[in-house]
């Protein structure tokens, strides 16, 4: 009798913990998948890896070579957070740290799509109690991020030593093709409604973006594409968040909305993302930073976290019901009550204490 019954499916998982309040989240979301792996059928393999200030000690670097190497092996990366304290960007150890690291992994892996799922709970404190629920699909290896970046020193009009900046944005029609495809298929599993946020009353890469939307839609009859200007869009955002399902957009206009977006969750602390390519690799990660001010408190909010891991175990393993149970023990132990000092709760706990209820909820 062949004896499969018992045979798990082994998942290699690159974890990076990070600086500042990385490696505190990053404990709490492997308690939780640690409690998956118990009660479902799957295995998960760690390997951890050091990045930003926590490589340079050891390795002079921000992304060692054995860390890129090591991702490489593996089935998904989760990621904590990396950078250093404010005053010290100077300093070799933290300059450039979260740059030379995030988007050097999302590059390296040609992380081109950028999923930010923005959602609210019942208890959430926010004034109106508004209800929202929209992803923000964010172009991840483009535009002004990755073009040219120059400085030019330069004459000023009354002769004096000045100089002339620049950074060069830059899409080509497959680059916008492939990320709105995906803007298109996450509406397709949603609301199927799907705004593509740009600036084509000026920007000639926008012209493209909404050319490129025109000759595709068609592919997708169910969904219905509409355009908004990003100054009008950032106002929208604010005032009636609720119109949103998903939204589209090249890479900086996202990073922007994707933080003001966050205030309607209550916090940066709430917001998970997934960053994929054309497979099933990504690399998953809380939207907020490594918050040096906070680490050590116990007092971070690990719940960004612990989404990430779930949208990893959706987006890269296919477990989709893990996932689902996952955001329902997150939204139980938030809606009765409890949460890190950032959401104001009833009940306010510390980053263990909240890593422990969701665990226990699940
Ligand atoms: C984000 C961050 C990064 C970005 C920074 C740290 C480079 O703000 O993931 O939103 O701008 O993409
Ligand atoms: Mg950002």
């Amino acid at each position: 009798m062949p004896n499969n019954q018992h045979l798990k499916q082994i998942y290699k998982i690159a974890v990076i913990p990070g600086d500042g309040i990385g490696p505190e989240i990053m404990d709490q979301a492997l308690k939780i998948l640690k409690a998956v792996e118990h009660s479902h059928q799957c295995q998960f393999e760690y390997k951890e890896l050091l990045a930003g200030g926590a490589a340079w000690d050891k390795f002079g670097k921000h992304l060692p070579k054995m860390t890129l190497q090591e991702c490489q092996n593996s089935d998904a990366i989760l990621f904590g957070a990396v950078g250093g304290p404010a005053d010290a960007q100077d300093s070799p150890k933290w300059q450039n740290a979260e740059k030379n690291v995030i988007l050097g992994l999302r590059k390296h892996f040609d992380l081109f799509a950028n999923l930010r799922p923005i959602k609210n709970h019942e208890t959430c404190n926010i004034e109106h109690k508004t209800r929202v629920d929209f992803v923000i699909v964010r172009e991840l290896i483009g535009g002004i991020y990755f073009g040219k970046h120059k400085i030019m020193k330069h004459k000023t009009h009354n002769m004096k030593q000045g100089f002339i900046a620049e950074d060069i944005m830059r899409y080509s029609s497959e680059e916008i093709e492939r990320i709105l495809r995906v803007g298109f298929l996450t509406a397709q599993k949603r609301q199927k409604r799907l705004i593509l946020v740009d600036k084509a009353n000026v920007l000639e890469t926008s012209k493209l973006w909404r050319k490129i939307a025109e000759n595709i839609k068609n592919d997708y009859n169910d969904v219905h594409l509409d355009y908004m200007f990003i100054d009008n869009a950032a106002y929208q955002l604010a005032k009636d968040p609720k119109q949103f399902d998903v939204i589209v957009t090249e890479n900086m206009f996202g990073d922007i909305l994707s933080d003001e977006a966050a205030v309607w969750a209550q916090s940066l602390g709430m917001i998970p993302s997934a960053s994929l390519g054309a497979g099933t690799f990504g690399l998953y990660e809380p939207a907020h930073g490594s918050a040096p001010k906070y680490t050590g408190k116990d007092i971070a909010n690990p719940v960004a976290m612990i989404l990430s891991a779930a949208l990893m175990l959706r987006h890269s393993f296919g477990l989709e019901n893990s996932a689902n149970i996952i955001e329902k023990a997150v939204a139980e132990v938030i809606n009765k009550g409890y949460g890190t000092p950032d959401l104001k709760p009833r009940k306010v706990v510390g980053t263990q204490e909240m890593g422990d209820l969701i665990t226990k909820a699940l």
